[in-house]
């Protein structure tokens, strides 16, 4: 009674952020990387809505085990034959099954009565059920239905099969006390609750949502649904670290057990920032860069008498390096494979390889390889999806007195070219070569520059976000040379929107 599931909707929900949009391969990197995290179920997508999402759902169900896979499903039988069709092979796989229970959504978007929307659910789930024990409903936008008639739902999706039954604060609406109200209803006026874990899925809105999934728990929910740095639909759903670091710090408030090994919450959220191309702010609660950077004095001198004085965590307990050197230059390729694994990636004898050379060239350029230097090379040269355009080299000339140019030799489909141009800086120099090479008409959305570590020397990490023809893309690329992390941040973009455009996702 005291366990709470943990359900990771970050490969759906969370992909479902915008610009977003993750490879096959980049998928089944996360779903091992959480099922080493723990997780107990993992949402890996909606298969019904492209051939990308299906292949990718049906990839994780056949390699991942040890942890449930789930498949999102409208109330129709077409969804449900998909996402079946998609997780089959899984172990203990989960269809997860929805429609809305609001009036809004049942007047503006369904334009279904309540009854129809009843026995919309109840077949759903009873059709579920035929293929699978393991079915959950989702009553989307739960928070702003009636609740007499979600408890109408609940007890007919029970009755029909439902295992768990899901509460979604789908526009992120509400506030903690009153949705532990709501949450302690349903424990007391669905007859039949008894028979099902109850969920919740909370969206942050108005920045609660980490705070309602607590009090969810608090009033007797048994499931989260949470994403890595809280990505997803707008502002993102309960982040996942937030909610177990919560229940892991407050034992006495919150005397619960998650199955999370949290030593692993920081490379996860990593590779999940590394990705998606979603940098994670600062000041985010657990993974923000700030997060345990002490600035004021006071704070450093109480820090150095006793830590508990200013940090309620011990950083290493949801491992944090803390800067802490891992690799040098002298550091040979089982000492870099053994540190990729207690980072979380399990890669080919041909990949270590690659990222061997490119660990040898930064070692030698910077005395010290942090987790996330070598985060940021794998990223780059394995978890990227198989490359169209691929630089070559790149020269720039540029500072005061002269116009800045750049000429830059881009391989594409294995052919060179080349091109030169002028621009405002070595940068736009540097894409306009690279547009009239690749012929993009793309937007720059964003443009953003980071370096991954202190010092003049760190790795710059550059993040683009394009669009074209209604496609938005991230990309990301590191280097220590800024010019060049922005030109491969550039083509790893325009890499996704060839892949998009080809693949239809
Ligand atoms: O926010 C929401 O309501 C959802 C459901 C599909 C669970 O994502
Ligand atoms: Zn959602």
């Amino acid at each position: 009674m005291d366990r709470i599931i943990i359900f990771d909707t970050t490969l759906r929900d969370g992909e479902q952020s915008p610009g977003v949009s993750l490879n096959v391969e980049e998928k089944l990197q996360i779903g091992r990387q959480l099922e080493k995290l723990g997780v107990d179920v993992i949402e890996a997508g909606f298969p019904v809505a492209s051939p990308g999402d299906f292949e990718g759902v049906r990839r994780l169900a056949r390699e991942i085990r040890g942890v449930e896979i789930a498949a999102l499903a409208r109330a129709r039988e077409k969804d449900i034959n998909i996402a079946w069709e998609a997780i089959k092979e899984g172990e203990n796989p989960r269809i997860h099954t929805f429609i809305a229970t609001s009036d809004i959504h049942l007047r503006y978007k369904l334009k279904k009565t309540r009854d129809q929307v009843l026995d919309m659910a109840c077949a759903a789930v009873r059709y579920a059920s035929r293929y699978t024990g393991n079915v959950e409903f989702s009553a989307e936008d739960a928070s702003r239905s009636d609740l007499d008639f979600v408890c109408k739902v609940f007890e007919g999706v029970i009755d029909a099969g439902a295992t768990t039954v899901n509460f979604p604060d789908t526009v992120g609406y509400a506030i903690p006390w009153d949705f532990g109200r709501m949450i302690r209803y349903i424990e007391d006026h669905v007859p039949n609750i008894h028979k099902a874990v109850l969920s919740v899925h909370c969206h942050n809105d108005l920045g609660l949502a980490t705070a309602n999934a607590i009090e969810a728990i608090k009033q007797g929910a048994r499931q989260v649904e949470c994403t890595v740095n809280g990505i997803g639909e707008r502002a993102g759903n309960s982040a996942l670290e937030e909610v177990v670091m919560a229940i892991h710090t407050r034992q006495d408030l919150l005397p619960y057990q998650t199955g999370i090994s949290t030593r692993y919450i920081v490379s996860t959220s990593r590779m999940i920032s590394l990705l998606t191309g979603m940098a994670v702010q600062a000041n985010k609660a657990i993974v923000g860069g700030n997060a345990f950077a002490h600035e004021s004095g006071i704070h450093q001198d109480g820090l150095l008498k006793e830590r508990s004085t200013y940090e309620i965590i011990d950083p290493k307990d949801i491992g944090l390096s803390q800067g802490l050197l891992v690799l040098g230059k002298h550091s040979g390729r089982h000492a870099l494979k053994a540190k990729l694994e207690d980072l979380g990636y399990r890669l080919s004898d041909e990949e270590i390889d690659r990222v061997f050379v490119s660990f040898k060239a930064i070692a030698d350029k910077k005395r010290e390889v942090y987790p996330e230097d070598l985060e940021a090379l794998v990223a780059e040269q394995v978890l990227r999806i198989p490359d169209r355009y691929r630089l070559v080299y790149l020269h720039v000339a540029g500072g005061s007195g002269i116009r800045p140019t750049a000429t830059v030799g881009v391989e594409i489909d294995g052919e060179e070219a080349h091109e030169v141009s002028m621009g405002a800086g070595p940068i736009d120099a540097a894409f306009k070569a690279v547009a009239k090479l690749v012929k993009t008409h793309s937007r720059l959305l964003r443009f953003a520059v980071n370096s991954i570590t202190g010092g003049t020397d760190a790795l710059g990490e550059v993040t683009v976000r394009l669009e074209e023809d209604g496609h938005v893309v991230t990309g990301q690329g590191a280097d220590p040379d800024i010019i060049t992390a922005s030109v491969k941040a550039y083509l790893n973009a325009l890499n996704r929107l060839y892949y998009i455009e080809s693949v239809g996702r």
